[in-house]
């Protein structure tokens, strides 16, 4: 376990208490309300999605690669009906097979991961055919003036936060990956730094 993962896991909470409480749990709720049978959660961190699961969900498998972040995630927290199973891993190499899952979830991860298109071709694979991808991300700005400054200072954020980018074109990796957007929201991130501010959340289902 690296310095960066034991920091970044320490300082998550703390860094998204102002967001969290002016509006982004709300957004996550409303998301996770229709989470449905079988839910992949990848990237979940310090679990801050489990209490605001429906609870008609059924199993929730948990994908995290950082120790640090799962050994602050309360299992016990999660709300759904069915159970929760925790395995550490990457969301480009899923260890489960095609079709299995009716849900997956992905918020403020997509940021993170090394290639999206990557990882959402897996992400396709391991979905059902009638499955959704429900997602909340921090994107790249449409005003081209903030989208300037996010790629002059990626490199940077990148280096600091260990691994998120400020400029993903997520809308775009989803399409490109052969997801159709059923729903899209986009919002400011409340209370958050310019550069981080603007999100995209909504659905999307294997096109
Ligand atoms: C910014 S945190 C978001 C945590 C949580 N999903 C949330 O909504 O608050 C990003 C999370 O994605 C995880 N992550 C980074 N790269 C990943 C990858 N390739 N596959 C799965 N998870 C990854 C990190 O370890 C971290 O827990």
């Amino acid at each position: 376990m690296s310095l960066k993962q034991k920091l970044s896991a320490a300082l998550y909470d703390l860094i998204m208490k102002g967001p969290e409480a002016a509006g982004v749990t709300e957004w996550r709720r409303q998301l996770l309300a229709k989470a449905g049978g079988r839910i992949l959660e990848i990237g979940p961190g310090t679990g801050v999605n489990l209490p605001l699961y429906p609870a008609s969900a059924g199993e929730l498998v948990a994908l995290e690669p950082n120790a640090a972040m799962a050994e602050r995630m309360d299992q016990h927290t999660y709300a759904g009906s069915g159970d929760l199973r925790f395995v550490q891993g990457y969301a480009h190499d899923i260890p489960f097979e095609d079709e299995s899952f009716d849900t997956i979830v992905a918020t403020l991860v997509l940021c993170s991961v090394p290639d999206p298109r990557e990882t959402l071709l897996e992400l396709k694979r391991v979905l059902r055919p009638s499955g959704r991808l429900l997602f909340l991300e921090h994107v790249a700005a449409l005003e081209e003036g903030l989208q300037k400054w996010q790629d002059r200072v990626d490199p940077i954020w990148n280096r600091i936060t260990g691994d998120c980018h400020l400029n993903r074109r997520t809308a775009d990796h989803l399409c490109a990956a052969g997801f159709e957007i059923e729903e899209l929201e986009r919002a400011p991130m409340p209370r958050a730094p310019a550069l981080v501010r603007p999100t995209i959340r909504g659905v999307a289902r294997v096109s």
